[in-house]
C-alpha cells in the first residue's frame, strides 16, 4: 500500500502537482519530522516501574487541569509506541523527536536507575531505526521526579540541577550508540515561568522574585551541567543541544533602527536562559533591572552554563512585534494591537509566520549559531471529526505552508537550518488545557485510541516528499 493509501488519500504520481523548481525548496537532505513529549503521549504512568512526576500530583489536583483530566493513559504511546512510529513513516518523516520521562529513569529522581525505564526507550529507539527514522532525545520536557519536588523544592535548588546531571549522563551511556541527538531541556519560561511563578502548570508555584530567578539560574545550570556529562558519557560523536521557545523580536518594519532594536529585544526579553546561555553572562541591563532581586552565581556557574554546543533547537509559535525607541531601555519597546491580532485555538497563539524566519535570522545574526532545528511548531484548531473519518483543519494547513514560506526564506538566504519537527504527531494531553486543545496532524479518539490522519497529514506528507512547500 502506497504512504497517501495508508492516510486514506488518493495517491499522487511524483510528476504531479510538482511545485515551482525555483521557489520555496528547501536544501538538499533536509530533516523533516514531528516531535512528541513523555508526558503528553504516553500513559502507562503505573507501569514498568515508574515514578511520579510533579505532573502527575498536580493533575490530579482538582480544578488545576481542563476538566480535571491527566495524563494517565494520554494516547497510551507506552503500549502503542510501534503503532505511533508507523504513523511517523506514513508521513515520509525521517526524524522524530520525544522526551525521556525522568522518572522511568530514576524513579526517585537520583540513586538506583531503573532497567524497565530504559529499555522501553530503547525499544522505541530500535523501532524508529528499523523504520528509517532517526531519533532525536529530549532529556526534560516537564516530568520533573516528585521526590526531587519533595526533597528539594524542585527547580529552587542546586541539588535538583545536580540530579539532572547525573540522570543525562547516564541516559546518554545508554543510548547514544543508537541516539546522535540531545536535547537537554525544552522551554524554560514554560515550566520555570508559568510552573514557579504564574502557578498554571506543574508544580503550582507562585516564587517571589528573587526566588524565582534563582531557580531560573538553576535550570541553566542544570542544561550546563547535562551538557558535559552527555559529552562525558556518550559515545565520541554525540551531539548535545536544548529546544528553546526563546522570545522572537519581529522588527515591526524591516528597516533600520527597527533591525538593530529586534537583535536587542531579543537578547534582553532571553537575558535569564538563552543569552546567558550563549553569551555565559547575564546582560548588564538585565541584572540591573532586577537589582536586589537578581541571582546569585558563581563564575563557574557561568562557564558551565555556557559549555559549547552543537546546535540549537527553537520551538516557534508566536512573534513579538518590536519597535525601536531610544527613550526605552534597551532601545526597544514590545507592542501588539491588543483587540483584534488573530490567534488559533490557543488564545496564547498568535498567528506570526514572520517569527519562523526571525527564530533562525536571529540564531544566526546574534549568537552566530552554526546548526539550527526547528525542534517545534504547529498549532490548536478546533478539529472536528466528520462521520466517515476525515478532519479538514484547513486553518492548520493555511498556518502551516506560511510558516514554512517563511522558514524557506530564512534557509534560502543560507540560515543554517537543518531540520523542522512539526508539534504535533498526534493530539495529546495539552497540559493545562488537558484534551481541550488539539495539536496533532493525527487525529486521536481518546475512548478509543484510534488514531485518524488530518488533512494536515497529506499536506505535510507532500511537503516531505517534495522537499519544499505545497
Ligand atoms: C510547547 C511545548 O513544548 C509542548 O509541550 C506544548 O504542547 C506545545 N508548546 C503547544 O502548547
Amino acid at each position: 500500500m502506497g504512504a497517501s493509501a495508508a492516510l486514506g488519500l488518493p495517491e499522487i504520481s511524483s510528476a504531479q502537482g510538482r511545485p515551482n523548481e525555483q521557489f520555496y525548496r528547501f536544501p538538499e537532505g533536509f530533516k523533516w519530522g514531528c516531535a512528541t513529549a513523555s508526558y503528553q503521549i504516553e500513559g502507562g504512568a503505573n507501569e514498568g516501574g515508574r515514578g511520579k512526576s510533579i505532573w502527575d500530583t498536580f493533575s490530579h489536583i482538582p480544578g488545576k487541569v481542563y476538566h480535571n483530566q491527566t495524563g494517565d493513559v494520554a494516547d497510551d504511546d507506552y503500549h502503542r509506541y510501534k503503532e505511533d512510529v508507523q504513523l511517523l513513516k506514513s508521513l515520509g518523516a525521517t526524524v522524530y523527536r520525544f522526551s525521556v520521562a525522568w522518572p522511568r529513569i530514576f524513579p526517585e529522581g537520583t540513586g538506583k536507575p531503573n532497567p524497565a525505564g530504559i529499555d522501553f526507550y530503547s525499544r522505541v529507539v530500535d523501532e524508529l531505526l528499523a523504520n528509517g527514522i532517526e531519533p532525536f532525545c529530549t532529556l526534560f520536557h516537564w516530568d520533573l521526579p516528585q521526590a526531587l519536588q519533595d526533597r528539594f523544592g524542585g527547580w529552587e535548588s542546586r541539588e535538583t540541577a545536580k540530579a539532572f546531571g547525573e540522570y543525562a549522563g547516564y541516559v546518554a551511556s545508554k543510548l547514544s550508540d543508537r541516539v546522535h541527538h540531545f536535547f537537554t531541556t525544552n522551554e524554560f519560561s514554560s515550566f520555570i515561568d508559568i510552573g514557579y511563578k504564574d502557578g498554571r502548570f506543574a508544580p503550582g508555584l507562585q516564587l517571589p522574585p528573587a526566588k524565582l530567578n534563582q531557580a531560573r539560574h538553576n535550570a541553566v545550570l542544570a542544561h550546563g551541567l547535562a551538557v558535559r556529562a552527555i559529552r562525558a558519557q556518550g559515545k565520541p560523536g554525540t551531539r548535545v543541544g536544548l529546544a528553546e521557545n526563546f522570545v522572537i523580536a519581529v522588527p515591526v518594519i524591516e528597516v533600520e533602527p527597527h533591525l538593530k532594536a529586534s537583535r536587542e529585544a531579543t537578547r534582553l526579553m532571553n537575558a535569564p536562559y538563552l543569552t546567558v546561555i550563549m553569551e555565559g553572562k547575564y546582560p548588564e541591563l538585565y541584572l540591573r533591572q532586577q537589582g536586589a532581586n537578581a541571582p546569585k552565581f558563581t563564575a563557574e556557574d557561568l562557564a558551565i552554563i555556557s559549555s559549547p554546543l552543537d546546535f540549537v533547537g527553537a520551538n516557534v509559535y508566536t512573534p513579538a512585534y518590536v519597535r525601536a525607541d531610544d527613550k526605552a531601555p534597551g532601545g526597544f519597546v514590545r507592542i501588539k494591537n491588543p483587540s483584534s491580532y488573530p490567534h488559533m485555538a490557543s488564545p496564547w497563539l498568535d498567528i506570526g509566520p514572520e517569527a519562523l524566519y526571525w527564530a533562525p535570522r536571529h540564531l544566526g545574526q546574534i549568537w552566530n549559531v552554526k546548526e539550527i532545528y526547528i525542534t517545534e511548531n504547529g498549532c490548536s484548531s478546533a478539529d472536528v471529526l466528520t462521520p466517515d473519518g476525515h478532519v479538514y483543519d484547513t486553518d492548520r494547513i493555511m498556518f502551516l505552508r506560511n510558516y514554512l514560506t517563511k522558514l524557506n526564506r530564512a534557509t534560502s538566504e543560507g540560515f543554517p537550518v537543518r531540520g523542522y519537527f512539526l508539534w504535533s504527531l498526534m493530539d495529546n494531553f495539552e497540559w493545562a488545557d488537558g484534551y481541550s486543545l488539539r495539536f496533532g496532524i493525527y487525529y486521536v479518539d481518546f475512548e478509543t485510541q484510534k488514531r485518524y490522519p488530518k488533512m494536515s497529514a497529506a499536506f505535510y506528507r507532500e511537503v516531505i516528499r517534495h522537499n519544499a512547500v505545497v
